[in-house]
């Protein structure tokens, strides 16, 4: 008996988008990286942080195909972007990536409305909602360090910032609730 609850479309669809959030995650690993190297702790330890939820995004949507009896297939992710010149720079092209997986996201949930899968569409509102979350986070990155200066940023208002960012929470909260057992 076939137990497979997602047509092959869907499943090929969520199993790319697993790959993109871990991406992510690589992503966010390498700016991290980046910016502990320049000595931007705080913020790398933010970063980190980050890389940490993206993981889980990945997680939660592996736990889904599971779920719904289809076939999970782990492949090769692609190497992250270029290190960034500058934190601006970082920052925006974190914005930048955000806005690009959102617009991945409302590909999945057209998609599972025109197969009229709800449970699929229905999983995909809590990527929606995370989304916003994550485009907030990212804008909130870039106003901070327009305030700062942007790349006129003058080394004291750095020095704030990473300090600041250091104890900054994830206001992303509910992913970091997610794990494997409890997606
Ligand atoms: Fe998994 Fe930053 O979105």
């Amino acid at each position: 008996m076939n137990t497979n609850r997602l047509s092959k479309t869907l499943a090929a669809a969520l199993n790319a988008q697993m790959t993109k959030e871990a991406h992510a995650s690589q992503i966010y690993l390498a700016y991290a990286s980046w910016a502990d190297n320049k000595g931007y702790g705080g913020i790398a330890n933010f970063l980190f942080r980050h890389a940490e939820e993206e993981r889980n995004h990945m997680m939660k949507i592996l736990e889904y195909i599971l779920k719904r009896g289809a076939e999970v297939k782990i492949s090769a992710i692609p190497a992250p972007h270029e290190n960034p010149a500058s934190i601006n720079s970082c920052f925006e092209k974190i914005f930048s990536h955000e806005v690009e997986n959102t617009r991945e996201v409302y590909k999945l949930v057209k998609m599972s409305l025109e197969e009229e899968d709800w449970a699929t569409w229905n999983f995909m509102q809590w990527f929606v909602k995370e989304q916003i979350e994550e485009e907030t986070l990212a804008k909130s990155l870039m106003d901070k360090m327009k305030i700062a200066g942007g790349e006129k940023v003058s080394s004291n208002a750095l020095y704030s910032l990473d300090r600041d960012l250091e104890k900054t929470p994830d206001d992303a909260r509910s992913a970091l609730d997610v794990t494997a057992a409890n997606p």
